[in-house]
């Protein structure tokens, strides 16, 4: 899918509507940087949105129809903010659903509009597309309800950063029925600009950390199908609910690693390795935080090394392309570190690279990725983006 620029947007829209579009609003994909499996247990992430956006050029409506053209689908979907229900022709559209479902049951009045959809986050791949259209979605009903220009009139329907990403969780749990943690809706929401986000998942504080100066992050798609994911997610998270239970508390984010350590042996072999890791992980967001404010890249690479291999060995979520990547990537020069990120199961693998050997390392796992796996990877340095908002204002039409 190739990219578009604003201007081609807007002129998609009036080629589909016969009209100008009155805002472009977006949000971003995510890779995380550390903290896997974390979020739904209470514990620390430490995701970077990336500098690719899903994208909706729209216009209000006068009635309660919500009409949108997907051009990556090459589909329309319509459905009434009176009668809300999911459409299997237009899965793409169950995110948008969701969000106008979700947002007008907390009590907001929605009004309609018109959208094209354009998304350059790649789609089942393990960097959040549903989370960047569903917040997306949540600024398209924001310009749509502020009328033909937020310049002047005030959006009524200002939602605050981390209620968006709550309600867009709520969402993907409740009207599409995925059962994820609150990360990617949180990273996409309040990502900003050559920062990473520390986010605490129990009490949802979170906290901008800048990126190290001098190493790139380069993303590798496994291109490899990820058909255990969903199944496996929600095994893994009844597996750190009963831990939690066997120990007598709330969440895997209530006990320290040295006390869950001494107390592992109370636990069933599978939940002890499943638990190790969730409590573990969630301590080496802090080191690397501690890490990254001391600017020590060394530090930070040998704890997401750290992270994938109790991915791979105690959460047991990862496959043998992205094995595949990390290992490529581990013996190069200038790499600090790599790992899975995401669910897993297939999706991407993260590699942190010093920028003098980042386009040699994007070259290596090109040509020695396809040798192992039999499948092309997709290669890109991603640059840590902000959150959701307008691409450009609102212009009257
Ligand atoms: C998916 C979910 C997130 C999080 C990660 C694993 O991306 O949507 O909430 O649980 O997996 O860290």
């Amino acid at each position: 899918m190739p990219n578009m620029d604003i201007t081609q947007l807007k002129s998609q829209f009036t080629a589909q509507f016969g009209y100008a579009p009155g805002f472009v609003a977006r949000a971003p994909g995510r890779v995380n940087l550390i903290g896997e499996h974390t979020d739904y247990n209470n514990g620390f992430v430490l995701p970077i949105a990336i500098d690719r956006d899903v994208t909706l050029a729209g216009a209000l409506r006068t009635d309660r129809t919500v009409r949108v053209y997907a051009i990556n689908f090459d589909q329309t979907a319509e459905f009434s903010l009176d009668h809300i229900e999911h459409d299997t022709q237009h899965d793409w559209s169950n995110y948008i659903r969701g969000v106008a479902d979700v947002l007008q049951k907390a009590g907001y009045t929605l009004g309609g509009f018109d959208a094209v959809l354009f998304g350059d986050v790649p789609i089942a791949s393990g960097l959040s597309s549903s989370a960047a259209t569903e917040m997306a979605t949540i600024m398209a009903f924001t310009a749509a309800s502020a009328g033909d220009d937020l310049h002047t009139v005030p959006p009524t329907l200002l939602i605050d950063g981390v209620r968006g990403a709550q309600l867009a969780q709520k969402a993907e749990n409740q009207f599409v029925g995925v059962n994820c943690g609150i990360m990617d809706q949180f990273i996409s929401s309040l990502g900003r600009r050559h920062h990473a986000l520390m986010i605490d998942c129990r009490s949802l504080d979170y906290k901008l950390v800048p990126m190290p100066a001098g190493a790139t992050v380069l993303v590798v798609d496994t291109t490899a199908p990820r058909t255990l994911a969903g199944s496996a997610y929600n095994q893994r998270r009844a597996e750190c609910e009963e831990g939690a239970r066997l120990l007598g508390i709330a969440s895997l984010r209530d006990i320290t690693s040295a006390d869950f350590d001494r107390r592992a042996h109370e636990l069933p072999a599978i939940i002890a390795k499943r638990c190790a890791h969730v409590v573990h992980e969630s301590q080496r967001v802090l080191d690397a935080i501690t890490a990254l404010q001391g600017n020590d890249i060394a530090a930070l690479g040998a704890l997401m090394n750290q992270s994938h291999d109790s991915l791979r060995d105690l959460y047991e979520v990862s496959s043998k392309e992205l094995d595949a990547v990390v290992d490529i990537a581990r013996g190069e020069p200038g790499v600090y570190g790599a790992r899975m990120t995401g669910a897993g199961f297939g999706g991407c693998a993260i590699a942190l690279v010093a920028d003098e050997h980042a386009a040699a390392l994007a070259r290596k796992v090109a040509d020695e990725y396809p040798r192992r796996t039999s499948r092309t990877p997709k290669v890109y340095a991603c640059i840590a983006s902000d959150g959701a908002g307008w691409k450009s204002l609102p212009t009257m039409s």
